[in-house]
């Protein structure tokens, strides 16, 4: 790469007027170079992004939810320690997000304010309760395995510390989807009473997990912008059928069916076709009629608030190490330091 056609390299940002600034960060998005925090941004770019950053942040936390709620049933003890690890990992999911969404500017207690008010959302998939064992495979096979459909392709997000955190999310995420699927498989091939519950957990989960990419994309109005930004990179509907299409034959060799009359593969086309989903039902449980939206909202806020001692004590043990640190600063500085 050459300094010449670097966009960065023209001049520093207060000397450039409006048009060159939005000028140089078109031609870094134009050349697939990464958006960095210290670089000029329209406000739009940070606002939409601010907004999806903490929606996915959001969704990874309250995504704890639904199978925390299954850990000390587990039916054994390396089930129990392998779902403790992964409803670990998605909080950890959401520390990375927040912590990148928090270098727009945006401090993480306002994103935490605008979820328990309510004003923010957060995935819509979880909203349904998790109602038996085979629903912890459900949710890792498709819930995890649409996550990561999704969030392949923001690991090229144009804002350098979004897609930086997308990368190690989605190396945990393949996990999860790999421990669901062999739940499922588990079940599948135990008992009839047991692959009738992976069956059952499937035809409940399969619809909402679709839906998961967002409405289809005549519906969706800031795909394209987004998508220009190259902070999307696919649009609602091609990855929504890149998940049909690989979760067809995974269904196959779980020995399970796809609860969708119309699936069927499309030779002319390549890809399987699906059925029409119930995009009313979507609408619904988005505007919070969903069957546990007020359940998941009340535990978030309850947990936020038993969690504020732990806040209380970390603040006041970082503000004693940095005082501490300082008075070492000075019993140890060398005569004439003071002037620094
Ligand atoms: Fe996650
Ligand atoms: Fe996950």
């Amino acid at each position: 790469m050459t300094t010449t056609h670097d966009p960065r390299a023209a001049s520093s940002a207060d000397e450039l007027t409006a048009e060159q600034l939005q000028e140089r960060f078109d031609a870094l998005i134009a050349a697939d170079q990464r958006i960095e925090p210290t670089d000029w941004m329209p406000e739009d770019y940070r606002r939409t992004l601010v907004r999806q950053m903490s929606q996915h942040a959001h969704s990874e936390i309250i995504g704890m939810q639904p199978e925390g709620n299954w850990i000390t049933r587990a039916p054994s003890l390396k089930r129990k320690a392998i779902l403790m690890a992964k409803v670990q990992d998605e909080a950890g999911h959401g520390l990375y997000l927040y912590s990148a969404a928090e270098t727009l500017g945006t401090p993480r207690d306002e994103m935490f304010e605008q979820l328990m008010s309510g004003r923010a959302k957060y995935s819509s998939i979880f909203n349904y309760p998790a109602r038996s064992w085979a629903d912890m495979g459900a949710i890792g096979w498709l819930v995890d395995g649409a996550a990561i459909c999704n969030q392949v392709p923001l690991c090229r997000a144009s804002y350098g510390p979004y897609g930086r955190s997308m990368v190690r999310i989605c190396k945990e995420e393949s996990f999860h989807q790999r421990q669901g699927w062999e739940i499922l498989y588990t079940l599948s091939h135990g008992t009839p009473k047991q692959k009738q519950m992976a069956q059952d957990a499937v035809n409940r989960f399969y619809g909402p997990a679709l839906q998961m990419f967002g409405p289809p994309d005549d519906q969706s109005p800031n795909s394209q912008q987004s998508m220009d930004w190259k902070i999307k990179r696919f649009s609602n509907d091609e990855l929504r059928q890149r998940f049909v299409d690989m979760i067809v034959p995974q269904a196959e060799a779980l020995g399970l069916t796809l609860p969708d009359p119309d699936l069927a593969w499309n030779e002319e086309r390549g890809h399987y076709d699906y059925g029409e989903l119930d995009w009313d039902e979507f609408f619904g449980v988005i505007k919070g009629h969903g069957p546990c939206n007020q359940q998941r909202l009340q535990h978030r806020i309850d947990a936020h608030e038993n969690g504020e001692w732990v806040r209380e004590a970390a603040a006041e043990y970082a503000r004693k190490m940095q005082e501490r640190a300082a008075r070492a600063d000075t019993d140890t500085a060398p005569a004439g330091s003071e002037q620094r």
